[in-house]
């Protein structure tokens, strides 16, 4: 297991986006470009905002990144709940980013689950490959943990988190609005290279060590379905996070294990 423990949100946010930059520089050196699946969450906010601003905005080739998205709100994209505005006020209004690679999910449209169909279609021609094979890879998936064990739309107990086929699903969250969604499935998550996992916050901290140290039981802890078939999972958390966790487990603060 790979586990970095920052002192606060603040330097994990920092700290994964140094990350970002690296992931950034290495995919582009490897692959011409670099493909990134982004999440919501306050962390993610944070984070985005470090890559916005100098110096680390000006280590990355942002012509050659392409955008998308773990999940979405059913609300428009100009609204505060859309992880797209999010991510556009933070970081991609701030970026020399092509509008063109910039793919967010439709989820507001009232079919959500032709947005979900063609939120695959569109995966599937962004990376050339077949929408009916095998799901592409992501050179990097954020992915944030909510305290019932979610991640991207992900929730306990339900049916997508037994989907095996389709990569993008329509789902009612149960808790706060907005409840619709649109999510990416365990398929195509697993098959991200790299992988990163913010959590921050001690109401995470019960739940980190659950997911962490307890049984595995994806159903009701539905982030124990993320196991990347041939990438790299690290957790980045905090202190508070990571404070019910056995001390062998917790590196010295930014190094991981
Ligand atoms: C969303 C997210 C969701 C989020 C977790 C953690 O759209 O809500 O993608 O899965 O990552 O709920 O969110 P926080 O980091 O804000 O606690």
């Amino acid at each position: 297991m790979n586990l970095s423990v920052s002192v606060d949100a603040d330097a994990l946010a920092r700290a994964a986006a140094e990350q970002f930059v690296e992931l950034a520089r290495s995919s582009i050196l490897a692959r011409g470009r670099f493909t990134v699946a982004l999440s919501g969450g306050s962390t993610p906010r944070r984070m985005y905002q470090y890559l916005a601003a100098t110096p680390l905005r000006d280590r990355v080739d942002w012509s050659r990144v392409e955008v998308f998205w773990g999940d979405e709100r059913g609300v428009p994209p100009d609204h505060p709940d859309s992880n797209f505005a999010m991510a556009s006020a933070a970081l991609l209004d701030r970026v020399p980013i092509p509008g063109h690679v910039v793919h967010r999910m439709l989820a507001e449209l009232p079919d959500r689950a032709t947005a979900a169909r063609d939120y695959q279609l569109e995966i599937a021609r962004a990376f050339g490959v077949d929408e009916g094979g095998q799901p592409p890879s992501f050179d990097l998936l954020l992915l944030g943990m909510g305290s019932d064990g979610h991640t991207a739309s992900l929730f306990p107990g339900f049916e997508a988190l037994r989907e095996g086929r389709r990569w993008a699903v329509s789902v009612d969250a149960p808790q706060r609005p907005p409840a619709a969604r649109i999510t990416l499935t365990a398929p195509i998550l697993n098959r991200a290279r790299e992988i990163r996992v913010l959590v921050a916050g001690a109401d995470k901290a019960a739940t980190l060590r659950a997911v962490l140290e307890g049984p595995h039981e994806p159903e009701r802890r539905p982030i124990q379905l993320v196991r990347p078939e041939n990438g790299r999972m690290i957790w980045l958390v905090d202190q508070a996070a990571a404070s019910e966790l056995q001390p062998a487990a917790v590196a010295p603060a930014g190094g991981a294990r």
